[in-house]
């Protein structure tokens, strides 16, 4: 039996709601323009998918992600949710006190300016992403921020509009209430930034035969150049879950966010996240949530035990190989055989036979997500 054996309250107890259904005077209100993928986060926000959160961290809390990866109260919290804006527009929004949120001409919240802070973009990247070099994706964001952050709640006033690529987005109200009506006492949770290799479903489907039930919830957001498109994993995914897994064990669901490519960090961040969906347990594997050589391939094991308190249970994946002998995926946990009986299997080696126009081997990809994939002039985030 492991410490977590039913499904989790949210992070810190209890699940956050922002959305705001009164009808509210804006007239007059000073605005912003803020990006669609901060857009993504407010709702997330909003619908306790970050909670405990219920605005953009202020200063204190702030400092505490980044030295000690928990907030203030002692919560595990590893990824600052944050407002950049310059400082004119923050002088501009402390006068203004309440500020509204818009994207192109749609006014959808509005933030309540508690706190306006400056910050140091060397030490945040140290201690977030390990590195200072600006060719990690997570630090070339990071250096391009503004440098006035705005702390403060935050209200939802419009959904974003429904789309084909957000027609899976979940809310943990709605998986909770699933899990409730099918009667789960755990479910295990997939992050993924990909679309699903054999691998992937063998990490998934071991996983299964364990627990009540999945979540199989791909990430849908801002990427790195090279990495597959959204439609791509949206469809991909879709594919394979209608083709390949029990509907009655499985449930699938998009989450919108980015990328922030920050290793083990972001493995605690994507854990809590799950948590919030009502996840038991959430697979970590090798190189979770990794960019080229940053981390260490089992940094995101690691750092869990600094977390003992983090109320979702992770489990550990060593590297998956097909080996040629055992004619299955295995691990050097399982399988006697040698490197030369291998064939290693990751996202980067998918993209790289993708984009030759090679298709992948049954054993390495299903052919539905192949033939899906080679369909794309162009499966990739563009330079
Ligand atoms: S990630 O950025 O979302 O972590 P990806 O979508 O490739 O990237 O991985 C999803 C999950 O599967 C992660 O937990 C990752 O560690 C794990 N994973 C991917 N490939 C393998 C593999 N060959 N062996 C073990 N774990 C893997």
């Amino acid at each position: 039996m492991t410490s977590v054996d039913r499904i989790p309250r949210p992070h810190g107890g209890k699940l956050v709601n922002r959305f705001h259904s009164a009808k509210m005077n804006i007239d007059g209100m000073f605005s912003i323009e803020v990006s669609n993928d901060l857009r993504n986060d407010i709702e997330n926000i909003a619908d306790g998918i970050f909670s405990p959160l219920e605005g953009f961290v202020g200063e204190d809390d702030f400092q505490s992600i980044v030295k000690s990866g928990r907030l203030n109260s002692g919560s595990a919290w590893t990824i600052p949710i944050i407002l950049d804006v310059d400082h004119e527009t923050a002088i501009k929004m402390k006068d203004a006190g309440e500020v509204l949120l818009k994207t192109g001409n749609q006014h959808f919240g509005t933030v309540n300016v508690e706190e306006i802070y400056s910050y140091d973009k060397g030490f945040v990247a140290k201690m977030v992403y390990q590195t200072n070099d600006p060719k990690h994706p997570g630090v070339d964001k990071l250096i391009r921020l503004q440098d006035r952050l705005i702390g403060g709640k935050i209200k939802v006033l419009i959904k974003i509009p429904q789309s084909p690529l957000r027609r899976f987005r979940v809310s943990p109200l709605e998986t909770r209430s699933q899990v409730q009506k099918r009667g789960w006492k755990t479910m295990v949770g997939f992050q993924t930034r990909n679309v699903p290799h054999v691998a992937h479903e063998t990490l998934q489907k071991t996983a299964m035969n364990i627990y009540d039930g999945l979540f199989v919830n791909p990430l849908i957001g801002k990427k790195k150049p090279g990495d597959f498109k959204d439609e791509v994993i949206v469809r991909a995914y879709e594919t394979l879950v209608e083709n390949y897994y029990p509907e009655s064990r499985t449930m699938f669901g998009t989450l919108h966010t980015e990328m922030r490519y920050a290793g083990p960090k972001e493995a605690i961040h994507h854990a809590i996240m799950r948590k919030n969906f009502g996840c038991s347990h959430f697979i970590v594997g090798r190189d979770h949530a990794g960019v080229r050589d940053y981390y260490d391939p089992f940094a995101a094991h690691k750092i869990f035990s600094d977390y003992p308190d983090l109320g979702v249970e992770p489990l550990f994946f060593s590297a998956f190989y097909y080996c040629k002998k055992c004619l299955s995926y295995a691990s050097e946990k399982n399988c006697p055989h040698g490197p030369e009986l291998r064939e290693e299997l990751s996202g980067t080696k998918m993209r790289k036979m993708v984009s030759s126009g090679q298709m992948p081997a049954m054993h390495l990809m299903r052919p539905e997500i192949s033939k899906l994939i080679i369909a794309y002039k162009e499966p990739f985030v563009p330079e």
